[in-house]
């Protein structure tokens, strides 16, 4: 009979410690609310302590969701417990995540504790933990180069205080497949009451082994896998939730197990998170990267066309990656538009049908056909919505290879007109600087990324940007027919995000 596993994913929490990302509670919630469509079990929300913001957007993500678990990590000591506690108590199904480092390195060089008192604080967090709530998680960090004996002490004790998930983490990436399948195996044979917990892994890349070594825990008895979406974390990341679950699929004649994720939608999750983190999923990158489906010899070209599983061991549909359908014209009505949406999964209140049907009929007044994937271009530019203090009005460019590329730019703030011009190395170089001249800040352009959203000289330009600006990373997104609006829709969504930051701390 299949085993059933339960995906646990930390995008929100692993996911968000890859350096220069970070996400506002807004677009935690967004892909949060992804995530529970996706179908994953566990979402690891934030770590509460960390900060207000790290807080705020747990409690968020605990309250929008209608089903999923959401966890808080928290260090095992008092204070990170209640604010875990706290964050997560208004959840369907709340869960405090507790840990604590057990290798030899880590308790002598970090901790500086013993054997004895580590044991000690693990049966005190436990029980303190228990008093909440009844769902506990205990992860014993550096697991995997921990002594064996001791850790099975650790995680007994973890079970005989109440926790009812052990973590096995290989926090450094150092472990590789048939070795962690053994400690895993070695595990689930000494620990008392083991049988009445989930095991979990938890396997970092540092060596491009984190989703070998989750398969191989898997096998060996683990019942949660942890992992991210496009593998993001610390240094080299996590294992990657699509490349687990797409291996889970495909080698069924291996992989006896069954899970709760809809793969269909994993490219869009995918895209969700690359955009919003602003770490753009390299084209190589299995199943969610651009290539991954592509086919670009002539041979392979040949043998897909006779048959498909010549070259391709999954379909492109099976993680939704959306064919370029001709969905609907200019001349589609409002209720075709809405039955579309329902179609590709959207649940939408009228006023955003109304409102997304708006922004329809301009993108169908441009372009000859209206594809799947412009639809979902447009639904995305929701997300990136913040609170607009400058909103754009208008904007004329003169550019040529003969010309100084210049810029003017008119914004509205406070119902009140601000008009700039500026030059620049370029249109948008100098559309840029416009903007920075209204809205009286600068940023640092640090990643410009322009994509057209199908084919056709036709297609909606969409412009994913990440700034600096006061020492935090902003995103920013636009989508046009035209590229330059394009840009300076992303360059001004950046500057709203900076431009909030900036006047909450006043
Ligand atoms: O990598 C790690 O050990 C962790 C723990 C806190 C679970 O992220
Ligand atoms: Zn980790």
């Amino acid at each position: 009979m299949s085993t059933k596993i339960k995906i646990f994913d930390t995008t929100l929490r692993d996911g968000e410690q890859t350096p220069g990302v970070s996400l506002n509670i807004k677009e935690k919630v967004a892909i949060a609310k992804q995530l529970e469509i996706l179908g994953v079990d566990i979402i690891e929300a934030g770590f509460s302590i960390a900060s207000k913001g790290d807080f705020e957007a747990v409690k968020a993500v605990a309250e929008s969701l209608k089903s999923t678990t959401v966890a808080s990590l928290a260090r095992a000591v008092k204070q990170d417990i209640d604010v875990a506690y706290e964050s997560v108590k208004n959840a369907v199904s709340p869960r405090i995540h507790t840990f604590i480092a057990t290798s030899d390195i880590h308790m002598m060089y970090k901790l500086k504790m013993t054997q004895h008192q580590v044991l000690e604080r693990i049966k005190e967090m436990v029980e303190y933990s228990k008093k909440y709530i009844s769902d506990i998680q205990f992860s014993a960090e550096d697991a995997s180069r921990s002594n064996p004996l001791f850790l099975y002490k650790a995680y007994e004790t973890a079970i005989q205080a109440g926790a009812t998930v052990l973590n096995i983490p290989d926090t450094v990436g150092y472990s590789t497949p048939e070795e962690f399948g053994v400690f895993v195996k070695g595990i689930i044979e000494n620990v008392r009451g083991i049988e009445n917990v989930d095991v979990a892994v938890h396997c970092h890349n540092d060596l491009g082994l984190a989703v070998a070594n989750t398969l191989s825990a898997m096998i060996n008895g683990a019942t949660q896998l942890e992992c991210t979406i496009n593998g993001l974390g610390e240094r080299a990341g996590n294992a990657a939730l699509e490349e687990i679950i797409m291996s889970i699929n495909t080698r069924k004649d291996l992989y006896d197990y069954t899970h709760n994720i809809d793969t269909r939608q994993l490219t869009k999750t995918s895209n969700l998170v690359s955009t919003l983190s602003g770490i753009i999923v390299q084209p190589n990158k299995a199943i969610v990267g651009k290539n991954a489906f592509a086919h670009e010899s002539g041979i392979h070209q040949h043998g897909v066309l006779a048959e498909k599983s010549t070259y391709e061991i999954m379909t492109p549909e099976s993680v939704g990656l959306l064919q370029n359908d001709m969905v609907l014209g200019k001349h589609s009505g409002r209720h075709a538009f809405a039955e579309k949406l329902k179609e590709m999964g959207y649940t939408l209140t009228k006023e955003e049908v109304d409102e997304t049907f708006v922004k329809f009929k301009e993108i169908a007044d441009k372009k000859k056909q209206v594809l799947t994937k412009d639809i979902e271009a447009l639904l995305t530019d929701k997300i990136y919505m913040v609170e607009e203090a400058f909103v754009m009005d208008s904007f004329q460019i003169s550019t040529g290879n003969k010309l100084i590329s210049t810029a003017t730019l008119k914004l509205i703030k406070d119902s009140v007109e601000i008009t700039e011009a500026a030059t620049g190395d370029g249109p948008v170089d100098a559309s840029f600087n416009a903007i920075e001249r209204c809205v009286g800040f600068t940023m640092n352009l640090e990643e410009y990324k322009i994509t057209a959203v199908t084919g056709g000289k036709d297609a909606l330009g969409e412009v994913n940007i990440r700034v600096e600006a006061n020492g935090s990373h902003y995103i920013g997104h636009g989508v046009s027919t035209d590229i330059i609006e394009a840009s300076i829709k992303a360059y001004l969504n950046a500057a709203n995000r900076v431009y909030q930051v900036m006047n909450s701390k006043e």
